[in-house]
């Protein structure tokens, strides 16, 4: 009989959108590795899993993926402890202050935790997850892809024209871009048996951005969001029935919003040869890490 039984990756699941994700896939009685920066956060969250659950297998992992050193470090563990990998939610992600900051790499913040990191485990992790009868790929963009405004690709990092909503609508669409390139890098290396596709959650009332200090206006707009945006529960059941629905087996390449709604997101700026430049960029940078 076939095992359907999935071992699932799902960064940032120590709280918000990818803790619900990573508690209700365990329920269903699958192998989750949760993930987070912080070892004694995730040790409580494991506990909380298995208590809520009953399920045992839960294993964590820890990697701050606003190091690509340590993403890269992350995904040769998950290679390294596992014979296959079934499903990638690149859930985490943030929004950051209202300067601009960089990484101890020495790279813009938000760009770097929203896109090459996820473009960094996808491309070191498609071998693994093509080893499962089915794999899932499941990256979480937002509809705040289209806020981000023109890219500038000779100002990638914004070093001239720095917001946090800029920067985070620009690493949400270019996430979207990646992940459509995905799908044909993995066509081009005879794997069919990945599909990649990418949601938006919704506007759901986490910890998401509270921390940060965007500005006196963003600020007050994440506050008073608050009280009028859906439960997490409600954002995280896109990303759960993308994990787990039959129904998109072999549905590759899409933009979900609200659960199996497919949408068509901003392609405004969209074209081939920006999806291009947007993945080689990618490339770019992590090719010293990779
Ligand atoms: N909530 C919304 O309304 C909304 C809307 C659209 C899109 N989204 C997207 O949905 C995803 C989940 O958001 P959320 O609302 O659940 O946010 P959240 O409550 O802030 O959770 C974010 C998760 O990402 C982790 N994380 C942050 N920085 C990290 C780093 N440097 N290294 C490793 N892990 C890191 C956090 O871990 P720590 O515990 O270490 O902080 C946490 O587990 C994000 O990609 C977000 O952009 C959310």
């Amino acid at each position: 009989m076939k095992n359907t039984k999935k071992i699932i990756l799902i960064t940032g699941s120590t709280q918000g959108l990818g803790k619900i994700t990573a508690t209700e896939l365990a329920k269903e009685g699958h192998q989750i590795i949760i993930h987070g920066r912080n070892k004694n956060k995730l040790e409580k969250v494991r506990n909380k899993i298995i208590q809520i659950t009953g399920n045992n297998n839960i294993d964590i992992i820890v990697a701050d993926l606003l190091s690509l050193e340590d993403t890269v470090k992350m995904s040769n563990e998950i290679i390294t402890n596992y014979d296959k990998l079934d499903i990638l939610i690149n859930n985490a992600g943030a929004f950051f202050n209202k300067n601009r900051e960089e990484t101890e790499e020495g790279f813009e913040k938000t760009i770097t935790l929203n896109l090459f990191a996820p473009f960094i485990l996808m491309k070191s992790l498609a071998d693994l997850l093509a080893k499962s009868d089915e794999g899932r790929i499941i990256n979480l963009s937002s509809a705040m892809h289209k806020r981000g405004g023109k890219p500038n690709f000779s100002d990638f990092q914004l070093k001239n024209d720095y917001k946090p909503d800029k920067a985070y609508g620009l690493s949400k669409l270019y996430l979207i871009w990646i992940s459509r390139h995905m799908v044909s890098y993995l066509k081009d290396r005879g794997i069919n048996n990945v599909t990649v596709n990418v949601c938006h959650p919704g506007a759901a009332a986490t910890n998401f951005g509270q921390d940060a200090d965007k500005g006196f206006l963003f600020n007050l707009i994440f506050k008073v969001a608050l009280l009028v945006m859906d439960k997490p529960e409600k954002g995280a059941m896109t990303s759960i029935y993308l994990a787990s629905s039959p129904d998109v087996k072999n549905v590759t390449g899409q933009f979900f919003g609200n659960r199996n709604n497919i949408q068509k997101p901003d392609d405004r700026y969209y074209s081939k040869i920006n999806e291009q430049k947007v993945w080689d960029y990618c490339i770019e940078i992590t090719k010293k890490y990779l």
